[in-house]
């Protein structure tokens, strides 16, 4: 079986972490380049948090960390430390890396994107894991050549489920959605892994416990701490200990596109509300009439199959 070739576009959070891992130890995936974007925290965070999980696992071919926008396309940024911690990293970075960065690669993440598309056309996948800006300016910069991607897979939005930033708004969505609106009105192949079938996904923080404990190594260590945060924030605002795997479900559907199931149909961000900043829309019952579908949103999860494959793959 050959490899796809990956690009992960990521604003390396918590979640992001575990997709990166997820993603890192898929022999299906072949992960050539990471981009970060400004979203969870600044860009330099996400960057080294990206290059703290490469370190992380030691993974021999690495591939190069390419940093990108510092904040939204038009907007100043809108972060969230309160979700994952002021380091990005549940405030564990340091108990991984050390404070001096490793090398990441000079060019620009938006560079980096059109090169990987011109070289691997439509075999190349993109995952973004985080707000779509770095997408958004490679599309600005050579529409032709982002126009040979296979498919991009977005975690973003929220359709028949409330938001997780305001009432309406997905994250991703809600930090840029001039981005976001750009991107999915462009005409290129994009699946959404919206609120709607992430928030299926819950990983309890005993379950963690469990695994990690029949698991001595580094990784399984590194895991629990940085998860701690992140699982008690979702306690103190869901009620529940333990977190949403947003992310990696999105790098799921990259390795078995068949886990969920989607509707293809016109999807829009609204970019003007005083009030609904960020908001998805689509009509799924006049699927026309808000003009020509242009995605897939993905609207099932086969959980069971999910955590089957994201527990085999992450404590491997
Ligand atoms: C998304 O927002 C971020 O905080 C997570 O990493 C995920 O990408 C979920 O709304
Ligand atoms: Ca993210």
């Amino acid at each position: 079986m050959m490899a796809r070739p990956v690009l992960i576009d990521t604003d390396t959070g918590v979640d992001d972490a575990l997709a990166l891992i997820l993603a890192l130890r898929s022999r299906e995936l072949s992960v050539k380049a990471i981009t970060t974007v400004a979203g969870n925290v600044e860009v330099g965070k996400c960057t080294r948090n990206a290059l703290a999980i490469l370190h992380l696992l030691g993974v021999a071919d690495k591939p190069a960390v390419s940093e990108g926008a510092q904040k939204p396309l038009c907007r100043p940024l809108f972060r969230a430390p309160e979700v994952h911690g002021t380091d990005g990293l549940g405030n564990a970075r340091r108990y991984i890396l050390a404070s001096s960065t490793p090398r990441m690669c000079e060019q620009s993440a938006a560079k980096t994107i059109v090169d990987h598309c011109r070289s691997f056309g439509n075999k190349l996948v993109i995952v973004a894991l985080g707000p779509l800006t770095n997408l958004a300016l490679a599309w600005k910069k050579n529409p032709e050549a982002m126009m040979k991607v296979g498919r991009i897979i977005s975690m973003g939005g929220a359709f028949r489920v409330p938001g997780n930033t305001g009432p309406v708004a997905e994250f991703n969505y809600y930090v840029d959605p001039e981005a976001a609106h750009l991107l999915l009105n462009s005409g290129l192949r994009i699946t959404i892994v919206p609120l709607d079938v992430t928030e299926q996904i819950v990983l309890m923080r005993k379950e963690l416990e469990y695994r990690a404990a029949r698991r001595a190594g580094r990784v399984a260590k590194a895991i629990l701490r940085f998860t701690k945060s992140y699982m008690k924030y979702h306690e103190m605002t869901e009620g529940f200990n333990g977190g949403y795997l947003h992310d990696p479900l999105a790098v799921a559907v990259a390795i078995q596109p068949d886990l969920v199931q989607t509707t293809r149909v016109h999807v829009d961000i609204e970019t003007l509300g005083r009030y609904t900043r960020g908001m998805s829309l689509a009509d799924f019952k006049n699927k026309l009439k808000r003009g020509k579908p242009t995605v897939e949103v993905a609207s099932k999860v086969d959980r069971e199959r999910f955590l089957r494959l994201f527990h085999e793959r992450i404590w491997e």
